[in-house]
């Protein structure tokens, strides 16, 4: 049964990283091409030009910078993992295709004082929208650097108002076999994907939920048109395409940790001093580029969540 799969070699042509100045530059040449310039980016936008010209590119908070180029938008965006559509992860663009991540839903529910299935469109107009450079480590082994877009996770958490009972937050992906082949061919694997995170991860200033990336919105193979982020965990945990986030006592089954137990736990925090079963945490390869560099422990981000697990 395959699993999070190590690819046989880093087939990726070699493409040079897009250096930080280079993308806030073309970011600013973006805003003022206005709509024309999302739809060349972006493809169809998925709020239409217009709107998704007047929520991207959103302003990057200067607080969370990187030691490290930003990966190439085209390389991001050409290696994916997204096990609903296929396990080839140079494939999932072009396997996203009949993917209708528009008109979305999303569902508040649970433990909450404020329960409420939200339209994304009117979701993602009602929380401040920023921009944050972050790295992205996947258990694999490969890592990447990208600008995401998006509100923080507190910030729906505080509309939902939790009850004191409310200690985890359960996060569902979609279900819909006839628009994601790979939830039809891979039956083995308990549908539709599923996180969890504790509610000081949730609430941690890190923690967010992105709903652009690259100055744009989510294209499909990213998880439009929301997904999680937290950056000091393996990649696994940031769920694509959520349709429901329910407050719960207990701690949640996970996905992975379901299909493999053995392999992949529920915290899944990065951590270069514990090896996967099957290969070495310690390094990790800067995806489009010939780069392999050490892994820091949280993926360098203790100073924020390190207290979380003391
Ligand atoms: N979310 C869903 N719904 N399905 C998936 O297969 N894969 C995870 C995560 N979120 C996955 C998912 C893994 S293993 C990683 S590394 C990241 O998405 C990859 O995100 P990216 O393709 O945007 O780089």
């Amino acid at each position: 049964m395959p699993l999070i799969r190590i690819p046989p070699g880093w087939e990726l042509p070699e493409r040079l990283a897009t250096p930080e100045a280079v993308y806030l530059n073309r970011r600013r040449f973006l805003k003022q091409l206005g709509a024309a310039g999302l739809g060349l980016v972006a493809g169809p936008a998925l709020l239409g030009a217009e709107e998704g010209a007047a929520l991207y590119p959103a302003k990057c908070n200067p607080a969370y910078t990187l030691d490290r180029a930003l990966t190439a938008e085209g390389v991001a965006a050409s290696y994916n993992n997204f096990y609903e559509f296929t396990t080839d992860k140079e494939a999932v663009r072009e396997k996203v295709a009949d993917f209708k991540p528009h008109p979305w839903q999303v569902e508040i529910r649970g433990l909450v004082n404020n329960p409420k299935v939200w339209d994304f469109d009117e979701l993602v107009r009602k929380l401040p929208l920023e921009e944050r450079l972050y790295r992205h480590r996947c258990v694999e082994a490969w890592a990447m650097a990208v600008p995401w877009t998006g509100f923080p996770l507190k910030a729906l958490v505080d509309l939902a108002r939790p009850l004191s009972g409310a200690k985890y937050l359960r996060l569902v992906s979609f279900y819909r076999p006839d628009e994601a082949p790979g939830q039809k061919w891979q039956p083995w694997y308990s549908w539709p994907y599923y996180e969890g995170l504790s509610m000081a991860e949730a609430t941690n200033e890190l923690t967010l939920i992105a709903t652009g990336i690259y100055g744009h919105e989510l294209p499909k193979q990213h998880g439009a048109p929301l997904r999680l982020v937290t950056p000091w965990k393996y990649g696994f945990k940031s769920i694509k395409s959520i349709v429901l986030i329910d407050f719960v006592a207990a701690q949640p089954p996970t996905f992975w940790h379901t299909a493999n137990p053995d392999e992949y736990d529920f915290v899944a925090n990065v951590n270069p001093a514990v090896p996967h079963p099957r290969w070495s945490q310690a390094t990790e390869q800067l995806i489009g580029t010939n780069e392999r560099v050490p892994t820091q422990l949280y993926n360098g981000y203790g100073e924020y969540v390190a207290k979380l697990y003391s």
